[in-house]
């Protein structure tokens, strides 16, 4: 019995000698200088990005081709200073521009007509959130 305790200590003395002998690893220096931020861009705020949806949408959905965003004349109204303004449809008369009137103006073009102007404006197929975006970007054009 007492050899095999003997033998297990000559055992563990020679392991931690092993170990002892081991070089130290040299320890990784902490970075002095605290990293600096990525330089990622900032992503554009929900109503930049909205409102870029509408222009881009009133692109592709023509609507720019009858309606002017500088106050020029056109087939339709110019959106320029539309939001919020009085405007006088026919048979109804003055109306404060607001989302929801524009909402209609938009969904129902033939429900409500702007007065001097022709019934010419085309159905389209746009949905909430498009008319959302576009008159979020009509709303900008002051
Ligand atoms: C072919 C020409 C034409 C196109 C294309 C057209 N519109 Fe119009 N739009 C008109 C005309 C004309 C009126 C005025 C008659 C009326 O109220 O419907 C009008 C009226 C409007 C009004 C009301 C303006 C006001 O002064 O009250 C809005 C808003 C509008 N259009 C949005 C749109 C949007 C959004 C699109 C694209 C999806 C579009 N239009 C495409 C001709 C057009």
């Amino acid at each position: 019995m007492r050899i095999v305790v003997i033998g297990l200590l000559c055992l563990l003395g020679l392991a931690l000698t092993a170990c002892g002998n081991d070089p130290e690893p040299t320890p990784v220096p902490e970075p002095t200088v605290a990293p600096t931020p990525a330089e990622t861009p900032t992503p554009a705020p929900p109503s930049a990005s909205l409102i870029n949806t509408g222009k881009q949408l009133s692109s592709i959905h023509g609507c720019l081709g009858c309606h002017s965003v500088d106050g020029r004349e056109n087939i339709g109204p110019t959106w320029q200073g539309l939001f919020g303004k009085t405007e006088t449809l026919d048979g109804i008369g003055p109306v404060v521009v607001d989302e929801t009137y524009l909402t209609i103006a938009i969904k129902s073009p033939s429900e409500e007509i702007v007065s001097g102007f022709p019934d010419a404006m085309p159905s389209n197929d746009l949905q909430v959130d498009q008319i959302d975006a576009i008159i979020a970007y009509i709303a900008t054009l002051k």
